[in-house]
């Protein structure tokens, strides 16, 4: 029993690690490009810029008082009943969008948002905003990392009353084998254990995780050498998007 508390432990301070390591280095390109000038002069022009990095600073914060708070409990990847809101999740794509473009700018890979004009039930769900961001940042992380040329689209979409979340990217694709393990925590494709030494097989797990404490499905298709397509689906009931039954 010890054992599996001592694991759980080492892997909740691991997904910390791992997600403030990528916010850390994110934000170490993002002010290369400031002060080489690539986003302009002007503190207006630059502004939005530094709001991005400030809010990816304050979700870092959060992250790691959310960890101080809840290590003897074990509870980091859990979203308790009175942290969800009212999230608007086209507003949440929009930040992301503005958080990850400078970043897709220097691995020249487009970032493309493609969000509907009109939504059947609006586009508020009920969530933790900080944890949906968490878990959005490693599915558009991965789309970067395992993208070479091309392009990683953010759509926002109804199925039926459903709104849904897709990060489509025309990347190297996963092998049918690894797919049922993916959103194991520390599992990494042979194959991309080749490419991207350094990384650490967290990040569908983080996603899981936050996405089972929401009662969120995350749905995955793949074709090897096409790209891959990660969807999360808000169930619409009872008049409200998300969260699904246990
Ligand atoms: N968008 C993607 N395209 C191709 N492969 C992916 C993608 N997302 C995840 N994978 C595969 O799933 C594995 C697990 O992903 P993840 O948990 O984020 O770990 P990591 O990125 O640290 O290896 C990766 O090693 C990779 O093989
Ligand atoms: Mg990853």
């Amino acid at each position: 029993m010890k054992n599996e508390k001592e694991l759980t432990k080492t892997i909740n301070l691991s997904t910390l690690m791992h997600d403030i390591f990528n916010a850390i280095e994110g934000e170490s390109v993002i002010l290369q490009q400031l002060l080489n000038g690539l986003h302009g002069n002007t503190l207006d022009d630059i502004k939005p810029i530094l709001i991005s990095l400030s809010e990816a600073n304050s979700n870092s914060i959060e992250l790691i008082e959310a960890y101080r708070n809840h290590q003897s409990i074990n509870k980091v990847l859990e979203t308790d009943q009175s942290s969800i809101n009212e999230v608007d999740i086209l507003n949440l794509l929009n930040n992301l969008y503005q958080e990850y473009y400078p970043l897709s700018r220097t691995r020249n890979l487009e970032l493309l948002c493609e969000f509907s004009t009109n939504y059947v039930h609006g586009t508020i769900a009920l969530g933790n905003r900080t944890q949906l961001h968490r878990m959005l940042s490693n599915l558009i992380q991965n789309a970067m990392q395992y993208t070479k040329v091309g392009s990683i689209y953010l759509r926002l979409l109804n199925q039926k009353d459903d709104l849904i979340i897709s990060i489509e990217d025309t990347g190297i694709g996963i092998e049918p084998e690894d797919l049922p393990d993916i959103f194991l925590p520390f599992y990494r494709s042979k194959k991309n254990d080749l490419h991207e030494p350094s990384r650490s097989g967290l990040g569908l797990y983080i996603a899981k995780m936050i996405a089972k404490s929401h009662n969120l499905e995350i749905r995955v298709s793949s074709t090897v050498g096409k790209g891959t397509e990660f969807s999360v689906v808000f169930p619409y009931k009872k008049g409200k998007y998300g969260m699904g039954d246990p």
